[in-house]
């Protein structure tokens, strides 16, 4: 099955690109933009360089249309693995009318043919693959252009070296989940997990996945656990990791134990690995296995997304 390769590959795509790093200092501000398996991307990047010092506001945008701030002197990183997005190519040719510096990822498609007539920096992927299959050539790109490489080719290596851990973890996990609507909790530091989890889930099994972050989630999410609903349909997983704010950690322990009270076990899941950025590959990793195995388990075919495909046709 095509889906399976991909996933089995996939710690390979995060090798470091020979791409020019671009020099953040001159800008005011970064927008990242792209939808889907290719938006996470800059999700993911923006939380790198916050963690990183880079103290220029850096914005994630999933939308046809800019902020109003976003002007000259800001830079514009345009992902879209088919380069065909309509949201993403409309924020690029407003990006270009505003007059920002623009630089584009994808495998071709009409961002690659927009990049070649204004002239823009464009980095080409390969061909072939599902979106959300090519994670990890779209993050190394992105990283690599934003002078971390070497974190992505980290991260690479680390997956293939607990690759047969997370197999197994990944289906143990699917078995528990199967058959309840999964709910993922997630920490500041984990939140970009929740929505790749959340998209893999929906996009592989072709089921429904509801995510909240702490610590909003315990200004009303938590309320909503009263019905007995809950009790019925969903379970519970707990991300974190051992870097989110000490507050944010207790927060994780009151979650677990209100749930506990209510007789739900969650699953805490923290990544393994020395670094963050490890631990955070560890965890999406998990989590696409996890919607890989789940997909199996209900008799589905992990790879077409008939639904997408159809939305994007009667939008055509
Ligand atoms: C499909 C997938 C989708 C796409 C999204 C945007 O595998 O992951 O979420 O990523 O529809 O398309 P691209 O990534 O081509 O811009």
């Amino acid at each position: 099955m095509q889906a399976l390769e991909w996933l089995e590959n996939m710690p390979q795509q995060f090798k470091k690109m020979p791409v020019e790093v671009v020099e953040l200092s001159p800008y005011r501000g970064i927008v990242f933009t792209g939808m889907g398996g290719s938006g996470i991307v800059g999700e993911i990047t923006a939380m790198f360089l916050e963690r990183r010092g880079v103290d220029i506001p850096t914005l994630v945008v999933k939308d046809y249309r800019l902020p109003p701030c976003v002007k000259e002197g800001w830079l514009v990183v345009a992902v879209s693995y088919s380069g065909n997005t309509e949201e993403t190519l409309s924020a690029v040719e407003e990006a270009v009318r505003r007059g920002s510096t623009v630089v584009s990822v994808s495998s071709g498609g009409k961002l690659k043919n927009v990049a070649l007539q204004y002239n823009l920096p464009h980095v080409d992927l390969p061909q072939g693959f599902a979106p959300r299959y090519a994670l990890g050539y779209m993050l190394s790109a992105v990283l690599s252009l934003m002078g971390m490489g070497d974190i992505s080719q980290k991260m690479g290596e680390h997956l293939a070296s607990y690759s047969s851990v997370i197999k197994e973890k990944a289906k143990e996990l699917a078995q528990r989940l199967k058959n309840y609507l999964p709910v993922v909790y997630a920490t500041p530091l984990t939140g970009v997990c929740a929505v790749r989890y959340k998209a893999q889930i929906n996009e592989n099994a072709k089921t429904l996945c509801h995510t909240a972050l702490l610590p909003e989630l315990h200004h009303n999410e938590i309320v909503g656990l009263d019905n007995y609903l809950t009790r019925q349909m969903c379970h519970f997983l707990l991300l974190y990791d051992r870097e989110d704010h000490p507050r944010i950690l207790r927060r994780v322990q009151i979650t677990r134990d209100i749930l506990q009270e209510m007789g739900l076990v969650p699953i805490e899941l923290e990544g393994e690995g020395e670094s963050f950025e490890e631990r955070l590959a560890y965890l999406i990793y998990l989590g696409d296995w996890l919607s890989y195995h789940l997909a199996v388990l209900y008799g589905f075919d992990p790879l077409p997304v008939k639904s997408i495909d159809r939305i994007k046709g009667m939008l055509s």
